[in-house]
């Protein structure tokens, strides 16, 4: 699939719940928290289904989110149905990382949650990690779970991932003292760390520009503890983040420049899938599109992929979080 501006579509994000067992400050709204009714989630057969609809169409990548994916219940059966999906090249999970230690059985064996996804082909998992510090991560999160969290880094670390990638949210006066101890952190351990700028995705406080911290600003105040970083253009990974390498080291770390780089949309690969089945052409416009009522009103496959087409073509040419933009949708629904 490949939009009017000739980004060629392979890769899909499916939230799986607009639910999370934390309550980020950047993500959740402030206000009354309303979850969906379970009879909007689309079930784990009907996502099967519209991913092997997608791969027909050229996506071979697969990203599994939320809300926090694995809060919902019996979630390792939806990883099994998308195992069965051959097309399917490249599966990874984005996730919290604080259900990742749970003990869970996969056919009579008990195992990590983080072996589980392995078990079922998962081969990459990003964590959210903004802080070290216990008492800033909950200040952050909502959540007292940052030992949980880096116990479910281990578990990732030990379930034999084939990367696993730490994302940090830039925030001002939250979390800026913490940009060397996490680049070391995640040095010593293995992990690709990249830094994220502060989108307009959620209507929460912390969305201002006093909060703002620009990837620029962010990586003159690691230069300050690391010296120099050099630009690494030749490495990529599937998504729009500038990698720099650390002075006398192998270690690599990534800016997603959301807001400030002008070349963000310019590779885009993109399409989302909401937890209530609407496809999204563009996490940074209000486009959204209902695939579900077609799919429960028993389109065939065709229809659906002509559905996928469709929407592809309503693709824009970049987002619109530079224009002043409200958000009508709470991350959490969206996923990441
Ligand atoms: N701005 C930037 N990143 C965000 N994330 C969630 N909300 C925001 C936001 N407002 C990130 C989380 C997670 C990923 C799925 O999205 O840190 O790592
Ligand atoms: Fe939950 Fe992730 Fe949103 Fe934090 S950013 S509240 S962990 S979904």
């Amino acid at each position: 699939m490949e939009d009017r501006f000739g980004h060629r579509i392979s890769y899909l994000r499916v939230s799986v719940t607009d639910r999370c067992n934390e309550r980020c400050v950047y993500c959740m709204p402030q206000e009354l928290q309303e979850w969906l009714p379970r009879a909007e989630i689309l079930r784990y057969e009907e996502i099967a289904r519209l991913v092997r609809v997608a791969t027909t169409l050229g996506v071979t990548k697969l990203r599994v989110t939320g809300g926090e994916p694995l809060t919902r219940s019996n979630v390792l059966e939806l990883f099994r149905l998308l195992a069965e999906i051959p097309a399917l090249r490249d599966l990874g999970v984005s996730t919290n990382g604080s259900l990742l230690p749970r003990i869970v059985d996969v056919a009579g064996r008990r195992m990590t949650m983080a072996a589980a996804l392995r078990h079922y082909g998962v081969r990459t998992v990003n964590i959210s990690l903004d802080t070290l510090d216990a008492a800033q991560y909950t200040a952050i999160t909502g959540r007292d779970f940052l030992a949980q969290t880096l116990a479910g880094l281990d578990a990732a670390r030990a379930a034999g991932f084939e990367s696993i990638k730490l994302n940090c949210v830039l925030m001002r006066g939250r979390n800026e003292d913490q940009l060397p101890a996490l680049i070391h952190y995640a040095g010593e351990h293995g992990y690709l760390l990249r830094f994220i700028e502060l989108m307009p995705v959620s209507t929460t406080d912390v969305l201002t520009e006093e909060n703002f911290l620009p990837i620029a600003e962010a990586r003159r105040l690691i230069e300050r503890s690391t010296g120099p970083l050099t630009a690494r253009p030749d490495f990529k990974t599937n998504g729009p983040a500038l990698y720099f390498q650390l002075p006398n080291s192998e270690q690599l770390i990534g800016f997603i420049g959301a807001m400030t780089d002008l070349h963000f949309c310019e590779s885009c690969n993109k399409l989302r899938l909401t937890c209530e089945g609407k496809l999204r052409p563009c996490l940074g416009s209000y486009l959204e599109f209902d695939i579900r009522e077609p799919l429960r009103a028993g389109a065939s496959d065709e229809v659906l992929a002509q559905f996928f087409r469709d929407v592809v073509d309503r693709k824009p040419q970049q987002h619109d979080f530079r224009e002043n933009y409200q958000p009508n949708r709470k991350m959490v629904a969206i996923g990441g």
